[in-house]
């Protein structure tokens, strides 16, 4: 059944102690709200978002994600404060708020704090017949969660901790902050919305108990604790990113990835992975990662970069926009945006907007200079040209195939196919000169 889905974000996320918005805080490289949002889009295409605090920093991530698809408002925090006042559009001198107009009768209106929510764990909402719903489960640590009253196999109240006796904190079912209500609902209750609470709020929540007072059913729908976890604290941001990198990893796994030791490796949605990779302990993948035939050696990190047919690291810094093909990137080498096929960068090389041909290898110490204080300039070097350690390849620069550079040159000029490149201050040696300077006999 189409529903419109309602994502609450305009509170300021206090107990983060953070200067950023909480729902810009990041699980697994993502913001946590762009997270829900692709839930919500996964069911909807009427997408909404409240927000108040930050929010033209926030618009802005969302538009760099779904630009023109979601549809924001604010809310007016200082006169309905609340995840009710949420809900509330327009109002004040005498008149009565109403709420946020959808597309669809029925909305789905979901907390911006729950990241590891999905189109899945949303399904039942979607498909329930009821007019009313609420999210319901259970969870060991209950602090900072609303409890649950039932009767009958329906909702009675919802009761928030701050607020709530020592027989209601002693309940298990909770609160998860996903509610399924419908326009004429919204229009006969949240005018009846109250302050009369610990926070002096307009809780979103009591308007369950006001219809359940004039007779209207709110259905429990019983939901799995993981995919609703809500994040109010850095601990509780840890935890749920720690979740996700489970599932991603058992994923990776289950599409035959081996990984040794795999709790300690990070990567992120945007990475995938084709046949026969290996990822070795401390790995970070990170951004938009395309992995086939990849072995990557301990605590490597690599960044939006395409890696096929090669061995990486160990302790490799593999920066945006590099494609490693058939090659091997061994120890403390960081490359960005280079594009190597066939070559062999061993040790201690920073290779920077380059393009490497087949049979190069590259010597320990190698850097390609491709910034001049001004601009960033490309390096390439073709196939089976041997750059002694060492060396500072200064760009704009190309170098042509079959070339042997010696160790500690640097490079400036253009050169010719075949030729033995130099660039050194002749050695000098003055006979004694240790035991002169060290003053020895
Ligand atoms: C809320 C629920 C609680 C539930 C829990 C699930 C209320 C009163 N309590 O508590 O029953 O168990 O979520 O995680 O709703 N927001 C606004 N405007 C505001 C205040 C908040 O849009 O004026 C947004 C926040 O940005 C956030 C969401 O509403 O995304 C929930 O607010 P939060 O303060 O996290 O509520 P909880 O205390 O977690
Ligand atoms: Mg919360």
């Amino acid at each position: 059944m189409a529903v419109s889905v309602v994502i609450l974000a305009a509170g300021k996320g206090t107990r983060m102690r953070s200067k950023l918005p909480k729902v810009l805080h990041k699980i697994c490289g993502q913001e946590m709200l762009v997270h829900v949002l692709e839930a919500a889009f996964g069911l909807s295409e009427d997408v909404h978002v409240i927000l108040h605090h930050e929010h033209e920093l926030i618009a802005k991530a969302i538009n760099a994600h779904f630009k023109d698809k979601t549809q924001i408002h604010l809310q007016n925090v200082e006169q309905y404060p609340g995840t009710g006042g949420a809900l509330m559009q327009g109002g004040g001198g005498g008149v009565a708020p109403t709420p946020i107009k959808t597309a669809y009768n029925r909305l789905l209106v979901l907390n911006a704090d729950m990241p590891l929510v999905s189109k899945e764990a949303l399904m039942p909402f979607a498909e329930s017949e009821e007019s009313n719903a609420l999210g319901v489960f259970s969870l060991e640590h209950k602090s900072g969660y609303g409890r649950v009253c039932l009767a009958d196999k329906q909702v009675s109240a919802i009761v928030e901790e701050k607020d709530a006796s020592p027989e209601i904190l002693a309940l298990d079912t909770l609160n998860a902050g996903v509610y399924l209500f419908n326009q004429e609902f919204l229009q006969e209750f949240l005018p009846k919305l109250d302050k009369n609470n610990a926070q002096a709020e307009y809780y979103l929540t009591q308007l369950v108990g006001l219809g359940v007072q004039k007779g209207v059913r709110f259905a429990p729908i019983f939901v799995n604790a993981h995919d609703f976890l809500g994040v109010n604290s850095q601990s509780e941001l840890a935890a749920a990113e720690s979740k996700m990198l489970d599932k991603l990893r058992e994923q990776a796994m289950q599409a035959g990835v081996c990984m040794h030791m795999p709790h300690t490796i990070y990567l992120e949605k945007g990475v995938r992975f084709g046949a026969d990779c290996v990822l070795e302990q401390g790995v970070h993948l990170a951004g938009d990662c395309r992995l086939q035939g990849a072995h990557i050696r301990a605590h490597s990190v690599i960044e939006s970069s395409h890696i096929t047919n090669s061995s990486i690291g160990p302790l490799a810094h593999i920066r945006p926009n590099s494609k490693i093909i058939d090659s091997h990137v061994g120890n403390f080498v960081e490359t960005k945006n280079a594009h190597l096929s066939g070559v062999k960068a061993g040790h201690l090389s920073y290779l920077g907007d380059c393009t490497i041909e087949g049979g190069t290898n590259v010597g320990a110490g190698v850097i390609t200079c491709n910034y001049d204080g001004k601009g960033k300039h490309h390096t390439h070097i073709g196939q089976n040209v041997f750059i002694g350690s060492d060396s500072q390849l200064v760009a704009p620069l190309s170098i042509p195939d079959n070339v042997l550079i010696g160790a500690g040159s640097t490079i400036t000029e253009p050169m010719q196919e075949g030729d033995l490149v130099l660039v050194r201050p002749p050695q000098v040696s003055i006979p004694k000169g240790y035991f002169k300077f060290f003053q020895k006999p």
